[in-house]
This record gives C-alpha cells, structure tokens and sequence, in this order.
C-alpha cells in the first residue's frame, strides 16, 4: 500500500475511492452531512468510539464511499485511538472493495495523523504467500492511502520512523505465519542474513560454532532435526560509542515444537509454527530501531532450533551441559525453550556485557491459563527494569503484566542427579511459568534481566484490535522498541 500525505482542498474525484474521516461527539459536522447521517442511520450514529457509518456512492460526493469513523470526545483521542481509527477506515473501505482510500485529518496535530496513517497499514497486513488464488476476502483491496492534513511535511517526518516500525511488525508477523517446512532453522538464518537494513550487522553463530562455545543445552534441543540448530546474533550500533554496552535482548527461536520424546498431543499442534515468536519480535524491533537510525546500541540473541522427534532425540533422563557449565537434567523435553534460552543468555552475557537483558518467548501455556491471550507475562526481580517494560507495552498498546518470581519455587526445580532439573515434578502445572523464570535466572547472572513469557498474545486465533488482523500479531515488536528506545541519549 502506498501512503502518502496531501494537503486539503483537492478537488476530491475518484469513485474507485473511500473518502474516510473521524466524527467526534463533541465536534459539530456541517448541516447538510449531519442531516443525512441523521436519516441514513436513524440516529444511531453519533460518533461513539467503536461505532462507523458509510455512505456508497453518495450523491454529493464524487467518492465511491464515504466512511465515517467514531472517534469519540476530541480531547481524549491520543495515538492509539489515531491508530484504530486508521485501521477501522482502511478495513472499511478494503470491505467495499475500494481501491484508494482519502483519509481527511484537518486541524489534527503531525503525530495523530502519522499514527492513523500506521494503523491504516498495520490493519492492511495480509499473509497469503502460499495461496495460489487468493479471495477477495483474503486481500486487501486498498491499494493507495492519501491522508489529507494542514502540514504534509510535517507528518511525512512524523510517519518515517513509524513506517520503519510497521516493517518491523510485519518481519514478525511473516516470521511467526511461515510454516516449520519453510521456515526451519537454516531457512530462519537465511532471511535473517538477507536483512538488508544498512547498519544492522547480522551474523550466524552455527552447528559447529556453538559447538566450540559449549552449548549443550541449546544443541539438545536440535538433536533430532534434520536442521542445524544456530544462533544469530543481530547488531546495531548507533550510539555516540559504538562499543557502549548495548541493550540485549534473547529470543526463542524454536521454528516447531512437538515436544520431542515428551510429545505433544496432536490438538493445536501445528500452532507451534509459531514457538519462535520471541525471537521474531526481536528481530523485528531491531529492524525498527536501525530503520530510524535510533541513538542506540542494541543486540539481539536468536536461538534457532527445531524440537523434532527422532532416533537421534534428547530424552527425560538425559543430562546435558550448558555453555555456563551448569549441569540440567531434562525430566521433559517438552521444556525445550528454556533449554534453548539458557545458553542464549550465558552467550550474550559473556560477550556484550549488556546494560540489561530482556529475554523474550512463548514459553509456558501456563502464562496463558493464567493471563490469557491480552497480555505477555513479566519476570523479573529489578523493579525498575520491571517497570519501564511495563510503561513501554502500556505506550504501545502490547501489555505486560508482572508475576511472581520467588526463590522458594527453586525447590521444585532441584535435581538427584544434576545442578538442575528442567520442570518440576509431583505439583502439576502450579506456577509453571513462575518455575520456568527460576529456571531461566542463574543463566543471567548479575546482569539486569527480565523475561516475557508471551505465549498468548503472540498468536490469537482472533483479531484484537484494528490495526491486529487475525493471525501472528507481531506482539513484542513495538514494546521493546520502545523499551530500547527509552535509554536513547543516556549514558550507561
Ligand atoms: N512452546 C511451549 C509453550 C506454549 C504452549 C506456547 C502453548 C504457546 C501455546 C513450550 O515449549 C512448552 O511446551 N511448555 C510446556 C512446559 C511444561 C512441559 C513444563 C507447557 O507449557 O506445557
Ligand atoms: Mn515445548
Ligand atoms: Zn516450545
């Protein structure tokens, strides 16, 4: 879709487009239009949030529909509203089958309507790649979207690093819809070579490279994967020093979980294409923090691999050392993320010396028992850190809410024969995700750290939002751009 901003006063004629507006409650609209909004909707349309009237082909607008969005009371509409209804207007005018869509902004400031202009393209997000004869319904028929304001310039600029963060969201939102077939561990390292955003430095750390490094735990994981298992390590570098320490983030990349010997029921299995979600909404916030050249140093640990089944598998009882030298004995080889985690989080720790470390993954279906599919879990000891990835989600409309982590639960995680036993045994699922956290902690260290158990919000079934189409949201993404962001301009 091609975004542009125009200033008002075009003369306004293509039927094969929707002219689309906000009306708020509060704000009074010419006569004649509220006159005829008045009869079309029998006055049930009085611009309540949530709330849309559209006119085809209206007889005094050379248009081919006018949408009108419910924006609510002026003074509380911020960025978020801006976006919904950005993506209410192209989702209607898409519905219709119009080509172009008008989006009319006046007296709206540069960031509100850069905002709706993002929410117009989130909604327009489509993965249809492996359909030979997409419906109708299956595309988006928008292909053109002018906003019209007061200052082009001045939301062309305003747009630019959101555009750039859109990018980001669809990297994640293609990543996480892409099958295990196609995107497997060396398919994953592939693209993620073929980023091609200038400055962010992209390197495979593979089989034997992580061999070399110890990583026992990760490389378990892989065992019975016709796949080599990998790391890849995404970099960018655009603070004043280069070589400050970065923000790091670790991802879960695992690319289809079965299970292993532990495996899975086949109910809902294929969803677990998407167990690399972590590691796609890091890659994706990277992407979005060099795409606007952010005054930054942030790294991203992908730990790629594929928890196959096989002669060759990981199985309960085995003991493998990871790369901290610390000894886990696998009870459940369907506990692989953590597995995979661990030595992503003694690798970054040990080369970056990073300023904090957030790891990110659909770890635990207990998280989503617990919060369900609205929100990512929090873990994390930090109050601060805690905070600050709170406030982050909150601004980005990606919540997070924070759970107990406390050392008592490393009883259940004590080992006969190891340092370490990867799942509790004897107190079923109880606390499973906060047990998942302990696991994860000693392979911090001293290092600040969080860790987002974000199973559910990474992929509903359902659209929750707009500017959210069903499928792989993309969740993550914005949140710890935002994050990293926030540490722009301060010195560690
Ligand atoms: N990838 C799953 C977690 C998951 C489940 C994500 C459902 C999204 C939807 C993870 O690897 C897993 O299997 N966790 C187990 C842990 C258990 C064996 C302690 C779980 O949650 O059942
Ligand atoms: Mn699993
Ligand atoms: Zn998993």
């Amino acid at each position: 879709m091609k975004i542009t901003f125009v200033s008002h006063g075009r003369d306004m004629a293509d039927p094969t487009a929707a002219a689309a507006m906000p009306v708020f409650e509060d704000a009074p609209l010419p006569q004649a239009l509220a006159s005829a909004i008045e009869r079309a909707t029998n006055g049930r349309f009085g611009g309540a949030p949530g709330a849309s009237a559209v006119f085809l082909a209206p007889a005094w607008l050379d248009v081919g529909a006018l949408v009108l969005i419910g924006a609510g009371p002026r003074a509380k509409l911020d960025d978020a509203g801006f976006e919904r209804i950005g993506g209410e207007a192209l989702t209607l005018a898409s519905t219709h089958g119009l080509k172009g869509l008008i989006l009319r902004l006046p007296e709206i400031a540069p960031q509100a309507a850069a905002h709706a202009a993002l929410g117009a393209r989130l909604s327009a997000y489509r993965f249809h790649r492996h359909k030979t004869k997409p419906k109708a319904s299956d595309t988006v028929s928008v292909a053109t979207l002018e906003v019209e304001v007061d200052d082009p310039d001045a939301c062309r600029d305003a747009f630019a690093p959101l555009d750039g963060l859109a990018d980001g969201v669809f990297l994640a939102r293609d990543l996480v819809s892409e099958p295990a077939n196609i995107l497997h561990p060396e398919a994953y390292a592939v693209r993620m070579k073929a980023l091609d955003i200038p400055g962010l430095e992209i390197e495979i750390i593979d089989e034997a490279g992580l061999e070399a490094l110890g990583a026992g735990s990760l490389l378990s994981v892989g065992l019975a994967s016709p796949y080599q298992t990998c790391m890849a390590v995404l970099r960018w570098r655009g603070a004043a020093d280069p070589e400050a320490p970065p923000i790091a983030f670790v991802g879960k990349g695992v690319t289809f979980d079965t299970g292993g010997i532990s495996i899975k029921p086949a109910a809902g299995l294929e969803e677990m294409k998407a167990d690399m979600g972590g590691s796609a909404a890091i890659a994706g916030a990277l992407l979005a923090l060099a795409a606007r050249k952010a005054r930054i140093n942030a790294v991203g640990v992908l730990c790629i691999v594929e928890n196959a089944i096989g002669g060759g598998a990981l199985r309960p009882g085995d003991i493998v050392t990871a790369m901290s030298g610390r000894t886990i004995e696998v009870i459940n080889t369907d506990a692989e993320g953590r597995l995979a985690l661990a030595d992503g989080l003694t690798y970054c720790r040990d080369r970056f010396k990073p300023r904090v470390m957030v790891d990110v993954a659909t770890l635990t279906g207990a998280v989503m028992v617990a919060l369900g599919l609205d929100y990512g879990g929090l873990y994390s000891e930090d109050g601060a850190l805690a905070e600050a990835l709170i406030a982050a989600g909150q601004a980005e409309g990606e919540l997070l809410w924070r759970l107990p982590m406390p050392e008592s639960y490393d009883r259940h995680i004590e080992s006969l024969a190891a340092d370490v036993k990867n799942v509790a045994v004897g107190i079923g699922r109880s606390g499973g995700a906060s047990i998942a956290a302990r696991f994860l902690k000693p392979f911090a260290g001293d290092t600040p750290w969080a860790h987002l158990d974000i199973s559910g919000p990474a992929w509903p079934t359902t659209s929750a939002a707009p500017t959210i189409p069903a499928g792989a949201t993309g969740y993550g993404v914005r949140l710890l751009h935002r994050f990293a962001s926030s540490f722009e301009d301060t010195a560690p």
